[in-house]
This record gives structure tokens, sequence and C-alpha cells, in this order.
């Protein structure tokens, strides 16, 4: 387990001056933590190191009991509500739950619990244990079976409606099965699954958009969208395990609860067991820490639960958590070992990575060599230097990272670590952009563009990638390997790899290397060739323009139709016509820097060159453009209630295609409301702003569909 620091004095030793001082530092470190954390879905520590501050503040209440809950902090739970969203008072709070780590202290939780009960030695006491799924809890509320709200758990008291944005998940029922109690608010963990998220993840890359540090932050950030539309396409899932308002119990066990709730249709977690004593729980603790890796979602340890309701009843609540259960959180996977290099890689836009090349560590049953030192900035903040003896951490299927130095262990003479102000690679100046506020980014690039050969790799290996050009049998290694065997230099190249492989003569055939037969270049060879016709939005996407990704490729060939039109367009721009620059300026969702990027990249002439020869080899598909004289373009309209003859994706789509702009939302902006049944609060708005409202039917009409 982590210690928070190795230099911080045991809190025994700590003057009473030097303990409130702390207390006050440690409260506002906590509650900055707490706001990251909860309110940004940003944290910027780990789970491990966030416990290791509260666990020496707790420490430092308990050896100076004159300072117990003299600051906010202590009894808090999360943050309050953002400002963004309506407020939800919790009419019974949703609190924390206590924590223990080491399998020892399971006796003393079921110790604490006898004795506080009075019960004999021998009278049976049964608790239930389950996982403790890392998502974020949140509480739907059932009026009659039907749901009516859902709100995040905020600071416990008070969280934020997003009832909207819970209607997306489709694992949470609208309406309850069976004869369920008239007022039902049931308590659970929403999250995301791990491959889920990976998958969400690389969408995000490549569309230049936020990447999420973790599943949970991934969960909490899809949840927390003031577009529901959003949270809709993202995969989130629910498991109920606990209750708030309850008009009537339909039970009187905690495992009778999580029964009732499943008969009610509400996903509840499988891995629910009872047990009847510390040695049970401990044995499912072990059980569970096993499966953990092959759980397809993130859990961060085992929660015990007193069965008996009128028992919990009995046993309450101390401060912020219940007595009558606790959470045995898993170890944080860490292990110490030594960095022996920093090495920086070199991304397709020129971003400078560091990663750590370590002494081969076991972490967590998993050897690791490489971490992520994230950037320049957090080398410094943590000081990290070549030869220290380092603290590494593995959690889930995140990158393993260097989580901080044992400093006792630097070796002497050791030097502060120069991030490199030239690329690795190709030797140009590496610089730190500053934005329009005058901020660094926090990325240092490579200024070398084309002639940088890093670059030129991933740019390739993009360019071949699943959702670019999809080219089979031509992943990284083999970029990697026909680049530097100078087979492949531009993207052109891998169109006439056959013609040159078979060329008479060609004493180096590719059949004769390693690795490679006549069947895998022959596929090779197949798929190449198949791709030689390919959509438009993917072809300027597999392109690697800085800032392009999928979304935007999409809008810009949505836009043009047509891969001459862009390029004609862009170039256009790029030699000062002010026209051909508002007009992709003006494009929906394109912004100023997004359109910068794409009239930099055609105005390029290298890349000019590079795609002449693309383009004798590769036929974009030409796609129907947006229509500028349709009846709805230009205008904002909204999509609400239940459509039945088309999706509302593909609602959105047609839309698009015919110039207009979807919102999720009505305000005085909108021109166009399309109602179908069931529509509610937008439908209000409209009237109240006295929008066109028209009905599914009559939109077919308008645009003569
Ligand atoms: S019971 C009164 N059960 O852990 C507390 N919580 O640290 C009721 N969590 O806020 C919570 N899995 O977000 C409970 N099976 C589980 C859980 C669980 C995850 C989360 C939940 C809670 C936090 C407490």
């Amino acid at each position: 387990m982590k210690k928070p620091e190795p230099s911080l004095p045991s809190v025994e030793d700590l003057t009473p001056e030097a303990a409130r001082a702390e207390h006050v530092r440690l409260a506002a470190e906590i509650a900055g933590h707490d706001i990251a954390y909860h309110q940004q879905d940003a944290p910027v520590i780990s789970d491990a190191e966030y416990d290791a501050l509260r666990r020496r503040f707790e420490a430092i209440e308990g050896a100076f009991p004159e300072l117990a809950g003299t600051l906010e902090t202590s009894k808090r739970i999360g943050a309050a509500p953002s400002e963004k969203f309506a407020k939800v008072q919790h009419v019974v709070p949703m609190l924390s739950l206590g924590n223990i780590f080491d399998i020892g202290e399971v006796e003393e939780f079921v110790a604490r619990v006898r004795r506080f009960l009075g019960l004999g030695p021998d009278a049976p006491l049964a608790f239930t244990a389950e996982p403790k799924i890392d998502g974020l809890s949140c509480a739907l509320r059932y009026v009659k079976g039907e749901f009516v709200q859902a709100a995040t758990r905020g600071d416990g008291f008070e969280g934020e409606d997003v009832t909207i944005n819970v209607r997306t998940i489709k694992e949470i029922p609208h309406r309850l099965k069976g004869a369920v109690p008239v007022v039902l608010e049931v308590r659970g963990e929403i999250y995301m699954k791990r491959d889920e998220f990976a998958a969400l993840n690389e969408r995000q890359a490549a569309e230049g958009e936020k990447v999420f540090a973790n599943p949970r932050n991934a969960a909490a950030g899809s949840l927390r969208q003031l577009d529901s539309t959003i949270t809709a396409k993202r995969p989130l899932h629910f498991f109920a395990y606990t209750w708030g308002e309850v008009s009537a119990l339909p039970a009187d066990t905690q495992k009778g609860m999580i029964e009732a709730f499943a008969e009610y249709g509400l996903p509840t977690n499988p891995l629910t067991v009872l047990c009847r004593n510390a040695e049970e729980l401990a044995a499912h603790f072990r059980k569970i820490g096993e499966s953990r890796a092959s759980l397809p979602y993130d859990i961060d340890g085992v929660v015990y639960k007193v069965n008996d309701l009128a028992l919990q009843g009995r046993l309450g609540f101390v401060s912020r958590s219940p007595r009558w259960a606790t959470a045995h959180k898993f170890p944080a996977e860490q292990a110490m070992t030594v960095l022996r290099d920093i090495e920086i890689q070199v991304g397709r836009t020129g971003a400078l990575t560091p990663v750590a090349k370590l002494e081969p560590v076991n972490v967590g049953g998993v050897v690791v060599s490489n971490a992520t030192l994230h950037n320049e900035d957090e080398i410094i903040r943590k000081d990290i230097r070549i030869g220290d003896t380092v603290i590494v951490q593995r959690a889930g299927d995140v990158i393993p990272q260097v989580v901080s130095v044992v400093e006792g262990k630097r070796p002497e003479g050791s030097k502060k670590y120069e991030f490199p102000r030239v690329c690795p690679a190709c030797g140009s100046a590496a610089v730190r952009e500053i934005d329009e506020k005058g901020d660094a980014d926090a990325v240092r690039r490579c200024t070398g563009g084309l002639i940088c050969p890093a670059q030129a790799v991933e740019r390739l290996k993009h360019f071949a990638s699943r959702n670019a050009m999809d080219i089979e049998g031509l992943g990284d290694k083999q970029i990697e390997f026909f680049y530097e065997k100078g087979l492949v230099r531009t993207p052109a190249d891998i169109f006439t790899l056959q013609a040159r492989d078979e060329e008479p003569g060609n004493l180096q055939r590719l059949r004769n290397y390693e690795g490679y037969g006549e069947t895998s270049v022959r596929n090779l060879f197949a798929s190449i060739q198949s791709r030689r016709e390919m959509a438009l939005n993917r072809f300027i996407f597999a392109l690697g323009i800085r800032r392009i990704g999928e979304t935007n490729a999409r809008r810009l060939a949505r836009h043009f139709g047509s891969f001459e039109a862009l390029r004609y367009t862009a170039r256009a721009a790029s030699q000062g016509s002010e026209e051909a620059r508002a007009e992709i300026d003006n494009i929906d969702g394109v912004g100023d820097i997004v359109a910068q990027s794409v009239i930099e990249f055609f105005g390029e002439a290298h890349n000019e060159s590079v795609l002449d020869e693309l383009l004798k080899y590769v036929t974009p598909q030409a796609m129907e453009a947006v229509k500028q004289d349709s009846p709805v373009a230009g205008k904002t309209v909204v999509f609400t209630g239940a459509l039945e003859r088309m999706t509302r994706d593909e609602a959105k789509a047609m839309a698009e295609r015919l110039g207009a702009k979807v919102s999720g939302s009505v305000s005085k902006k909108t021109d166009l409301v399309v109602a179908g049944p069931g529509a509610g609060s937008k439908l209000a708005n409209a009237e109240k702003f006295g929008v066109e409202v028209i009905s599914e039917d009559e939109w077919f009409v308008r645009v003569g569909g």
C-alpha cells in the first residue's frame, strides 16, 4: 500500500501546531481532488493516492481529537453538484462506505458489528458480499413503477438531475415489472465495460476529442452531459445494489431486496453471495480478487453488508458511512523498480510523449517494462530522474504509470531530467504552442512536419488503420518494417508495392522475407487492392490531418461531397480567398482552429504531390453533398417524442444532409420542432417560444421524402 509521502513524519510525532497546519493543508488538498474527481471527472491522482491522503487526514483527527470535525472535508462525500445541472435533494442522503484494506480487518469488522448488536458468540449473523463496482452511483426514482427521475450523488445531500440522460441507458427500464412499491428509489452504480471504454477512447482520440483516464471517468463524463444525445451514444450499464426512499420494503434482507430488484427487471450483480462469518467473507474476497481481471468491468473491492435489514436499522450510521457495511478494497497494484531511461516517442502530429523504460517488474501478475510519464510537466512536478527508483502502478486496463519517486533511493549525483527541445527522430525544434489565452500546450511538438521520419511512420500507420483505410495485414509492425526497408515511405507506395514486388528481376521478393509467405503476401496485396475505392469520409480521415478525426472528416465529406471540391476550396483558402475560407469556417461543427488545420494541410506543397500520387491509385467515393436549397437548409431543428418512420440517428443524419442543424434542446433560436407521440418538455418549450411544431409525417412532406 502506498504511504502518503515517504518523507512525512508519522502522525504521532507531529507537534500540535504541525498537526493543525497539515490538517488544513490536507483538507484543502482533498477538497481540490474531490472537485477534480466528482465535478470535472478528471482526477489528477490515483484512488490509492487519494485514499492515502484521506487516511492521513483521519489519522491526524484521531491523534488530535481537538481538530476532529473542525473542517468540512472530514464529513463531505464527493463534491457539491455542478452548476450545469438542475439540483435534486436526496430524501435519504446518499452516503459513502468505510474502507478496510487488510484481510485481517474483516474479522475486526464482523466483531465490531457483533459487539454493537450485543450478539453472543453463537448467534447467527449473515452478510452479503458483492463486488464494489468502479463507476458512479446514481439514484433512480420510480413512482407507481414508472421511471421519473435520476440523480447523481453530488455531495450526498444534493445531486444533479440526470433524468434525461439516464433515460437513454437501455439497461435501465422505463417501467418496472410486477407489484412494485408506489415510491421506489433504487440506487446503484452506472459503469462502462472495459472493452467498450477502450473502443470509446479510440474513437475519441481519432476525433481529436478528450480521452478518458479510465472506465469510471468515461462513465461519469458520459452521464454528466448536457446533451443527452451524446449520452445515448455511450455504452453505459447499471447494477442496482441499494435504495433510498421506498414506500413499502418488498423484503426484510439485503439479499431479498436485490432479488426483488431483479424481479422488477433491474440489472443486479450475479456475484453477490451470502456469507455466515468472517472466513466466508474473506474467502469470497479472494475468489472475486482472482476473477477480477476476467470480469468485463472494473471493480475496486468487495462490499460487505449485514443481511438483516432490522439489524441494519439498529446499527445505523457513523458520520459519513453505515456501521452495517464496509468496503474491502483491493490493494492498488503497485511495485517498485528502477527507471532505466526515458524514451521520447513521436506521434503522427509530432507530439512528443515521454515513456519510462523500466527494469521489468511484476505488477499484480503482469510484467511491466514500459510506463507512461504523461508529459513534460508531469516529469517536472514529480521530479522524475533517470536512475531513480520509482513506484509503478497498474489499474485495470489502463496503461501502467509512474506514480512517484522513492527519494531515499535516489543515486548520488543524479541530474534533473531535461525534456528534449528537439525532435529525437529528425532533430527539428520541438515547441510548446501557446494558445489564444497565452497558455502553453501541455504537449511539446516536433516542428519537422513532413521531413520527420517518426511522424511519417505514424501517419502511415494511421492511414492503414481500421477506422481509416482498414488495410488488413498492414498493421503497425508491418508499416515499421516496410518503412525501414524503404519499401513504403508514402501512402501511394502502399498501392505500388505489388507491382514493384512482381517486377521481373526483383531479387528481394516480399515472400522471401522472414514472417512472410506466399499466402500472406497474396492476402496483403488483395486487401490493398480492395481499398482502391474508399468512402470519402474515411479517405479524408486517413490523411491524418491534424484535428480531423472521424467526426470532422464526416462533416467535410458531407459538406463538399467530393474530394476535388474539398481540395479546391481548401487550396483557394490557403491562397487567400476569403470566400473559400468562409465556406470552410461555416461548416456546421467545424471551428476556426479546425478550418485552419485543413487549410494548412492543403496549402502545403509536399502534401499536394503526395495527394496527386495517391489519387492515381485511390478513388474516394463521392457522397451526396448537403443540399443548400432544401426547405430546411440553415434551419435549427429539434426532434422529440417517439419517431415511427425513422430512428433518431437516421432523422439527425437526414436533417443534416438537408443542411439543417439538429439540436437537442428547444430555445428561442429553434426554427422547427418535429414532435412524435409522448413529446414532453421540448414540446412545451416550443409552444412557449412560439416555435413551429410539425409531426413526423409532415416532416416527410416538407422535405419531399
Ligand atoms: S452500497 C450507504 N454497494 O462505492 C452506502 N456501494 O464507497 C451504500 N459502490 O457510493 C453503498 N459498488 O458508488 C454499495 N455493491 C456496492 C457498490 C457500492 C460500488 C460505490 C458507490 C458508493 C461507494 C462507497
